[in-house]
């Protein structure tokens, strides 16, 4: 099949680096000339585990473009995947479509033959409705068929969990458009992924009720982690006790700074703005999104609080600042609230982060970003874990112990146990552990 994916975001370049991966004829097109020049030449904008070479290798066996100019690509389409950035909108949280309508309008004008138009952007209830209107206004000769196919990429492992999903959910009444979406994704079906297909707007709301769940059950485990050191409880035990009935599962019950990222914090938003338009509001998410950004903004004093209260004068050293490992996005990251809060307080920071220092130099300041991890703890009055990168999971802590100026960790993601860290003489701070 050839498919045109419009927009090299994350999620258009995994998707088309993936299904030029199954054999598919694909080409990324995106306005910005810089950045084609520089996937052109191998160059990967973005940071995930094994993309390079799964563009590498799809561009060299043909199977992968990347162009500027969306004439061609989509003229020859089967399918033409909308992948564009969906921002909260400023002010009032509402996903901003605008970009999306844009793609919209300049398919319209392209396409010939039979087409299936895929929304794969996150996208509120309805959105599919207005793309087939622009379509339609603009080309009412065109044969399309515009369908949802919601993303349910992580990022740091978005790879695998485009080739071994637990579910694609396509969102058509149009049997050619099933058709072509149930050939796109063929080389899954060998192991039996389930490819459900319902209606546009249940296939947008799938997403929204997924994300806005996920984010719900994380601050659910974080108010119990609050709880368990108010009461003297152990919050992981409680995640496995609970995580363990079937019915809850045990992913996405550890507790920690509050979730961030890309998708979460707009998704969970933009949910509620729907539901609040529609006048059938989501209360849960409401008070997950409030909890979650008190959370976020609270961490700062705990860190305090583990200085003997306050900490004027203190150099803490922050090892972690992506919103969690394995990627080098900042967006949302709980470190954009602590950093900030602890510099207000009269810290100076230093911190160290394996991907993301090069994003984070753009939005903190008064950061002094160090080499390594050892550096960074060095001279350092605490140290305080926000991301729970493999290589702050072994630390040689006697080395720490050697380095620091006074041995106080505050550990954000529970990496390390408490019994361990008292008897190597650390005062040790961690989340739920009362
Ligand atoms: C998420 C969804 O998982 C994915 O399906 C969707 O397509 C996009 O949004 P992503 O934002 O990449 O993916 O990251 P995820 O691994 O879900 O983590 C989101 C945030 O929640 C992170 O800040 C993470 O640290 C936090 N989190 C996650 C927890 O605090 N505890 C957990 O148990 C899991």
């Amino acid at each position: 099949m050839r498919v045109a994916v419009v927009g090299t975001g994350y999620v258009g370049l995994v998707s088309g680096a993936c299904f030029a991966d199954f054999g598919h004829v694909v080409t990324c097109v995106d306005k910005d000339a810089g950045k084609i020049e520089r996937l052109k030449k191998g160059e990967i904008p973005i940071f995930e585990p094994g993309l390079d070479q799964l563009v590498a290798s799809n561009a060299r066996e043909d199977r992968l473009f990347f162009t500027t100019d969306p004439r061609d690509a989509i003229k020859t389409a089967d399918a033409v995947f909308i992948a564009v950035g969906t921002p909260s909108r400023r002010g009032d949280g509402h996903a901003d479509l605008s970009y999306v309508y844009a793609a919209a309008a300049e398919i319209a004008d392209l396409v010939e033959g039979f087409t299936v138009v895929v929304t794969k952007s996150t996208v509120p209830v309805g959105t599919g409705d207005e793309i087939e209107r622009i379509i339609r206004e603009r080309r009412p000769d065109a044969d399309v068929a515009v369908v949802s196919n919601p993303e349910f990429l992580r990022e740091g492992a978005a790879i695998a969990d485009f080739k071994r999903p637990d579910r694609i959910v396509v969102g058509t009444d149009d049997a050619r458009a099933r058709a072509v979406m149930q050939e796109l994704y063929r080389p899954l079906s060998l192991n039996e992924t389930p490819l459900l297909v319902v209606n546009r707007r249940t296939s947008e709301l799938i997403k929204y009720a997924g994300n806005a769940f996920l984010a719900m059950k994380i601050t659910f485990i974080n108010e119990m982690a609050d709880l368990c050191e108010a009461v003297g409880a152990d919050v992981q035990q409680v995640a496995r006790g609970i995580g363990l009935d079937n019915r809850i599962g045990s992913k996405f019950l550890n507790a920690g700074p509050g979730y961030g990222g890309s998708c979460f914090p707009k998704d969970t938003l933009a949910l509620v703005r729907t539901a609040t338009e529609y006048g059938s509001p989501v209360r849960l998410i409401e008070t997950t999104v409030a909890v979650n950004d008190a959370r976020k903004k609270a961490m700062a004093e705990r860190v305090v609080a583990a200085c003997g209260g306050a900490v004027a004068g203190k150099t803490i050293a922050v090892l972690g600042l992506t919103f969690k490992p394995n990627t080098d996005d900042m967006r949302d990251a709980p470190s954009l609230d602590i950093i900030p809060a602890l510099q207000k307080a009269g810290a100076s920071v230093r911190a160290f982060d394996p991907e993301g220092m090069h994003e984070a130099s753009k939005m903190l300041s008064d950061v002094t970003f160090t080499q390594s991890p050892y550096d960074c703890v060095s001279g350092a009055d605490c140290v305080v874990i926000i991301t729970e990168w493999d290589q702050f999971r072994a630390l040689d802590l006697d080395r720490v112990k050697t380095l620091v100026k006074s041995p106080t960790i505050v550990d954000l993601r529970n990496v390390y146990r408490p019994a361990e860290m008292a008897a190597k003489g650390f005062q040790y701070a961690s989340i739920g552990r009362g």
